[in-house]
């Protein structure tokens, strides 16, 4: 049974989806802490609704490194193994990264490296999407490395640009898939899947 912490800072609906996926049993895996760095992250109110231990630690007062410790600490007295960053909207220290290398994995509304990396994030890269014109877009669950949005790509999963799609109706169909391919890789991970070469990740899927 894998030790799982959370990072959110939003809705928390993918971090819903990591909790309903454990309930089905998709998941070998228990959610030990889920900490958000906005108090009003309703992702909290899910939090108390699913008997989760969960905290709000404010940035304010802290540098980077600072709040990536305190983050450490917190995980570190839970015996967490696994970090998922599920709408989590900070970068995280190259110590934090560092201390949980190919353990922190995060999800991206887009097929990375296109539309990803700095200022990427939320609905801005929906309306990226609309406004480059491409046809395909989708989401990418990746290992955290200390860049934004380039470590190893874990699984990825397309999602087809209608003509009359809006920023609305792409983040709907993207965080649809968001869910189906985070659960997915959440669970590979907790059955000792994945297998990290370089770059590159290796699934076993006997
Ligand atoms: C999602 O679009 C996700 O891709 C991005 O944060 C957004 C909010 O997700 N990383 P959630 O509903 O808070 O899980």
């Amino acid at each position: 049974m894998v030790n799982i912490g959370v990072l959110i800072s939003g809705t928390g609906t993918n971090l819903q989806a990591i909790i309903d996926g454990i309930k089905l049993g998709k998941i070998p895996g228990k959610i030990r802490l889920v900490i958000s760095n906005k108090e009003d992250a309703y992702g909290l109110v899910r939090c108390k609704k699913e008997n989760i231990e969960s905290l709000f630690i404010d940035p304010k007062g802290y540098d980077n490194i600072s709040y990536c410790r305190r983050l450490m600490e917190e995980f570190k007295k839970r015996d967490v193994e696994l970090i998922v960053l599920a709408g989590f909207m900070r970068i995280l220290s190259e110590e934090f990264v560092q201390a949980y290398r190919n353990r922190i994995i995060n999800i991206h509304p887009s097929l990375i490296p296109s539309f990803s990396g700095k200022g990427y994030y939320g609905e801005r890269v929906h309306q990226a999407v609309l406004d480059y014109g491409v046809k395909y877009t989708g989401a990418t669950v990746h290992f955290v490395d200390e860049g934004a949005d380039t470590g190893p790509i874990i699984l990825q999963e397309v999602v087809i640009v209608d003509e009359d799609d809006t920023v609305e109706t792409l983040r709907e169909k993207v965080l649809r898939v968001e869910h189906k391919i985070l659960v997915e890789a959440v669970s590979l991970y907790c059955q000792n899947k994945l297998i990290v070469k370089g770059r590159k990740v290796r699934i076993d899927r006997e």
